[in-house]
């Protein structure tokens, strides 16, 4: 059976940063407690004219230049994003395959909250195994700081904007990804929730005033959900692999709450120098968390031929799942 393999890393972030420190002084709030309860320390926020496809198609140019590829050479571009530029269409995907001239590749997005990067990749992986397609680009990218109301302090400090984009090529034998696990509960859906504006409840004048086009959570229950499937992810992706904890080179999870990365770390038994975590530079970037460590990890050279890579998802939906690479 064939499967892919990650050739090219690149990522995309808006100019901005802004920090714990910037938000309290027009919220009330603290360094102290969002640290604390999540690990944030600053998140990178899209300026206004800045949108999800501009930060992908940063992050594409850089995964097609490290994989040596040019936007020819592309058969297909998936945008994993809960936040498109367009509520309708055209979607996102289209968007960077015309910005970047993909003259040849089919695009479509793919909607999975945080595990959105895990989604994608494994369904690009589908297109290498049935070999229908040989050069595929995956991106994760999200700007839900446009997405919070900026006055409600449990929402609006937990997320950043960003986009990781990936080149999937076939691999050859024993290397690439080994195994991948997806998983939903959509009974869990209304814990993180944006209820308005949708073909369910339509915008008006009254709901903006409000500002009830903004995402809603009950933190509290998917602090629950997310500490149980992240470790069940963990151990049911590399069960499928023929692998175990102790196997895994990097674990590379979904950047939402350093608590909840802890948390499996310690039921998992691993160490703390196999994780890797960046939530304090970047919040919460939904899809683009993942993809984004990712490129770092690898630009960095904490990624070596033959590790084996755990990548880890989980949010919105509820969805989660995870994937298992051998570099
Ligand atoms: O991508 C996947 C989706 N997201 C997640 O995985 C997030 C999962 N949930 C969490 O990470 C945590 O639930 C949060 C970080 C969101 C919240 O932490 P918590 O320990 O559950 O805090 P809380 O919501 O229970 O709030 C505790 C207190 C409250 O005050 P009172 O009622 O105890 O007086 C809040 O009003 O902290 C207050 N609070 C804040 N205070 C200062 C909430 N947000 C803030 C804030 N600054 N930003």
């Amino acid at each position: 059976m064939l499967t892919g393999k990650i050739t090219g890393t690149g990522l995309g972030l808006p100019k901005k940063q802004l920090t714990n420190d910037d938000i309290a002084k027009f919220l009330d709030t603290s360094d102290e407690w969002i640290s604390s309860r999540t690990g944030i320390k600053a998140r990178y926020i899209a300026e206004e004219g800045v949108s999800t496809s501009d930060l992908a198609v940063e992050a594409a140019i850089n995964a097609l230049a490290s994989a040596k590829l040019s936007p020819e050479d592309l058969d297909l571009i998936i945008v994993a994003t809960s936040s498109p530029d367009y509520i309708n269409f055209p979607s996102t995907a289209c968007i960077v395959q015309d910005k970047i001239k993909a003259v040849n590749a089919a695009a479509f997005d793919l909607s999975a909250a945080c595990t959105g990067f895990v989604y994608a990749l494994t369904t690009a992986n589908q297109f290498i195994a049935t070999g229908m397609y040989k050069n595929i680009l995956v991106i994760g990218a999200d700007t839900l700081s446009k997405n919070v109301n900026w006055s409600d302090r449990g929402i609006c400090v937990l997320f950043g904007d960003g986009a990781g984009a990936v080149v999937l090529q076939p691999a050859e034998k024993g290397e690439g990804i080994l195994s991948s696990y997806l998983a939903a509960d959509g009974s869990g859906g209304k814990h993180l929730i944006n209820l308005v504006g949708g073909s369910r409840e339509s915008l008006t004048e009254e709901k903006l005033k409000l500002k009830q086009n903004t995402i809603t959570m009950d933190g509290k229950a998917v602090f629950k959900f997310s500490t149980k499937v992240i470790v069940e992810g963990i151990l049911k992706v590399l069960d499928q692999a023929g692998l175990k904890t102790s196997d895994i080179s990097l674990l590379i999870p979904h950047q939402a709450n350093t608590r909840i990365i802890d948390h499996a770390v310690e039921k998992l038994g691993l160490s703390a120098d196999k994780v890797y975590v960046n939530i304090q530079r970047y919040g919460n970037t939904s899809a683009a968390t993942i993809p984004i460590a990712l490129c770092e990890a690898v630009r960095d050279g904490k990624v070596k031929k033959g590790d084996v890579i755990v990548m880890m998802g989980f949010g919105g939906g509820l969805t989660w799942g995870a994937n298992v690479i051998r570099w």
